[in-house]
Order: structure tokens, then C-alpha cells, then sequence
């Protein structure tokens, strides 16, 4: 069985694409499933936005295959960790969360790179192309920690 790991984002067409693509692209298939899901449901079968699809080609991964979906209870059976990007996306998925042992499985993901300090992923939905650049550094340096903490406890 592989360990399953869920990126969260609001509109899962801009952060949480990029977030599963590019930590996908840190860990062996074999033993890791990553997907991505929204807490809204606006874009839901939607491709990601382009431009989260053009930085991430400029790095080498593909993300335009990827289907907007939102985020749901079997989600916290099925899967092991949940990231989500920002406080606003960890307030709404605690509230989905109803047991104990599911809201544990709930991180903001950037307290992986700065503990404690509730830093948020800023959404780039609504700004400067360079927002998606920034977006994809700190996602970037960010599943680098993930990885190789996943990798170190489950392989
Ligand atoms: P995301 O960005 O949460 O990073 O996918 C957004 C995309 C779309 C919307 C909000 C945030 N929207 O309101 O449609």
C-alpha cells in the first residue's frame, strides 16, 4: 500500500497542483500516491490555471494533466497526510475533519520549513505572473523537507 499524501489549496487550480507535481517529482511512484484537492468546489474538472502549468514547465514537470476535484470526508480515511497551503484552507479542512485522528493528519505545509510560525502560501490567483515563480520556489524548498522526511520514515 502506498502512503498517500494530499495537497489542499482553495480553488485546487494554482498552489495544490503545483505542490502535488512537484513533490511527486521527489518521491518513487512506487511507493508514494500524491493528489491534490480544493476546498471549494468552482473548479472542479477544471485543468490548473496556466500560468501554475507554465512555471511548473519551465522546471520540468508536467501538471496540465491534472483535474480540479474538492476536498471530501473519505479523504481523511484514505489518505496519510494532508498539507494545505494556507490558514484559511487549515481552518476549513479542520472543520471537515470530525475526529481526532483525522484533524492529526492536517499540516499548514510551510510549518515544515518554519515551525510554529503559520506562514501562509500566498494565493497568486488574483496577482502578478511573478506571484506563481514565488508560489513554486517555497513549494519547491518546502517538499524537499517533505521528501526527505517521508522517505526517511517510509522506505
Ligand atoms: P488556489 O487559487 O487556491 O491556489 O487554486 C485560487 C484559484 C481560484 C480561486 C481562488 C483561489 N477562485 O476564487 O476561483
Amino acid at each position: 500500500m502506498p502512503v498517500k499524501i494530499l495537497m489542499v489549496c482553495l480553488g485546487n487550480i494554482c498552489r495544490s497542483p503545483l505542490a502535488e507535481g512537484i513533490l511527486a517529482s521527489k518521491l518513487p511512484k512506487d511507493k508514494f500516491f500524491v493528489d491534490s484537492a480544493g476546498t471549494g468546489s468552482w473548479h472542479v474538472g477544471h485543468c490548473p490555471d496556466k500560468r501554475s502549468i507554465e512555471v511548473a514547465r519551465k522546471n520540468g514537470i508536467n501538471i496540465s494533466e491534472q483535474k480540479g476535484r474538492q476536498i471530501k470526508t473519505s479523504d481523511f480515511d484514505e489518505f496519510d497526510y494532508i498539507y494545505v497551503m494556507d490558514n484559511s484552507n487549515f481552518n476549513d479542512v479542520s472543520h471537515l475533519a470530525k475526529r481526532p485522528e483525522h484533524k492529526n493528519k492536517i499540516h499548514l505545509i510551510l510549518n515544515e520549513l518554519f515551525p510554529d510560525e503559520n506562514v501562509d502560501v500566498p494565493d497568486p490567483y488574483f496577482g502578478a505572473t511573478n506571484g506563481f515563480e514565488n508560489v513554486y520556489q517555497m513549494l519547491d524548498e518546502v517538499t524537499d523537507i517533505i521528501a526527505d522526511k517521508l522517505i526517511k520514515k517510509h522506505v
